[in-house]
């Protein structure tokens, strides 16, 4: 739990945002710790923990596979909040799931909730600007539902969401392939285990059929037996075994609480607990996949609305946009009231007035690229009553670029000759 946060953020005198994964955590970490510097509290992140992408605070009285809907969630953490005397001004930051801002409608303004924004972490991984390798754009834009998995092989100890790639796979394979054991014959533990891999002048006794699914497996090649923090033991072949030992070797303490390594920087060189072998290296994964490493082979963390990628339009024949068409897009739709030209227009084609001139305006006063997505047949009325000839500031009408001339008619609002339509 990170209680020092606050204590940290007051130190430099900045803001702080905490991230949370539901209203008791919120708490436990108000009460404890950030109650004393209340005064700097930005704004709480919810990070949904069956939607988002990466670590979440996923609760053991949770269930992975029963995700909940974040509405009662956020509305409880809001109750938190008010009973602990912070204001509905203070925002909540809606982290998990959001891929248009139109799907969250009865957030925006409501006052149950208080202020809401928005936060995205798989939907900015693909746009031009995105620093990761092109190949994990292009998976992203195909992957189908089901892809991304909720899982705990983080060496972290928190549920995490990447795709399910090999990588996982073979974790999730890995622990599978794993039996108790017992160091002397106790109850069912009667039977020794005799796989070739076991350490030299150690015995494991298990029920006899684990005996015969370790001896299947030592069939298939995972002759290894790895000892895990758990009195179980896990199956892998020699490679991965020679693998693992040699990413715990090269740990260079990066997490305080590893499970995958025990290494430490102390005198003793160890943090005294068991490494992990059902857990990996998350630093050289990381690492690897963000300069280029193989996708299949590495963690590729990922919200589990990245299937939509697929059924986006947006992203037809492998489109990446920029950012800024990427929040253009987001904002479409998310409100039906007129735009600044005072029309009601179809509200996929108008964003809300705080949002600035609808998309037309700005395409015409080149706020946006031309791959821009705009919505044909709307023009913009807010600028119909000028004319180019009028200088004060008509965006519709404006000069095109040199390089651009465009047919020229008459201006439907003064019928004098503009400089395009
Ligand atoms: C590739 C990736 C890396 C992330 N890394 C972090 C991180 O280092 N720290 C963090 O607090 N959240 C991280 N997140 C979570 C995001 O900040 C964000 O809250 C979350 O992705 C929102 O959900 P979405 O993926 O459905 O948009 C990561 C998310 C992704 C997809
Ligand atoms: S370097 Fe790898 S093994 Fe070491 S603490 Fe970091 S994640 Fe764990």
């Amino acid at each position: 739990m990170p209680f020092k946060l606050s204590e940290i953020a007051a130190q430099y005198g900045v803001h702080y945002y905490p991230i949370v994964s539901s209203a008791r955590a919120f708490r436990l970490l108000w009460k404890r710790a950030y109650s004393r510097v209340a005064e700097l509290l930005g704004a709480v992140v919810y990070e949904d923990p069956w939607r988002a992408g990466g670590h979440n605070g996923l609760s053991n009285a949770e269930d992975p596979l029963l995700p909940q809907d974040p509405y009662p969630r956020v509305l409880a953490l809001r109750q938190v909040m008010r009973e602990e005397g912070i204001a509905d001004s203070v925002p909540i930051v809606m982290a998990g799931g959001v891929w248009n801002l139109k799907e969250w409608r009865d957030w925006i303004d409501n006052k149950d909730l208080g202020a809401i924004a928005f936060q995205l972490g798989t939907r900015p991984l693909v746009t031009k600007e995105s620093p990761i390798p092109e190949s994990w754009k292009q998976a992203l834009l195909k992957l189908l539902p089901g892809d991304v998995l909720l899982h705990r092989f983080s060496p972290t100890g928190f549920f995490s969401s990447a795709v399910k790639n090999r990588f996982l796979r073979n974790l999730e394979q890995r622990s599978e392939r794993q039996i108790a054991y017992s160091l002397e014959r106790a109850g069912d533990h009667d039977f020794e285990l005799d796989v070739a891999g076991y350490g030299t002048g150690r015995k494991a006794f298990v029920t006899r059929g684990d005996l015969l699914r370790a001896r299947e497996w030592a069939a298939l090649g995972f002759t290894e037996a790895l000892r895990t923090p758990d009195n179980t033991l896990v199956f892998v072949r020699p490679e991965e075994k020679s693998e693992i030992r040699k990413d715990q070797t090269d740990c260079m303490g990066c997490l305080s609480q590893c499970s995958f390594s025990s290494w430490a920087d102390n005198e003793k060189n160890s943090t005294g607990r068991m490494a992990d072998p059902r857990s990996f290296c998350i630093q050289k994964t990381l690492q690897d996949i963000a300069h280029g490493g193989d996708i299949d082979n590495n963690l590729m963390f990922a919200g589990h609305n990245a299937y939509r990628f697929a059924q986006d339009p947006f992203y037809s024949n492998g489109y990446v946009p920029t950012v800024k068409e990427l929040m253009d897009r987001l904002v479409t739709g998310i409100d039906a009231r007129p735009c600044h030209c005072g029309r009601s227009p179809p509200e996929s084609a108008h964003p809300p007035l705080e949002a600035g001139p609808c998309t037309i305006s700005a395409r015409s006063a080149r706020l946006l690229t031309p791959s821009t997505p705009v919505w044909p047949g709307v023009a913009c009325r807010r600028a119909r009553p000028r004319c180019w000839n009028s200088t004060s500031g008509c965006v519709r009408h404006s000069p095109p670029p040199r390089t651009r001339r465009r047919r020229s008619t008459r201006c439907p609002a003064t019928s004098a000759r503009p400089w395009a339509t």
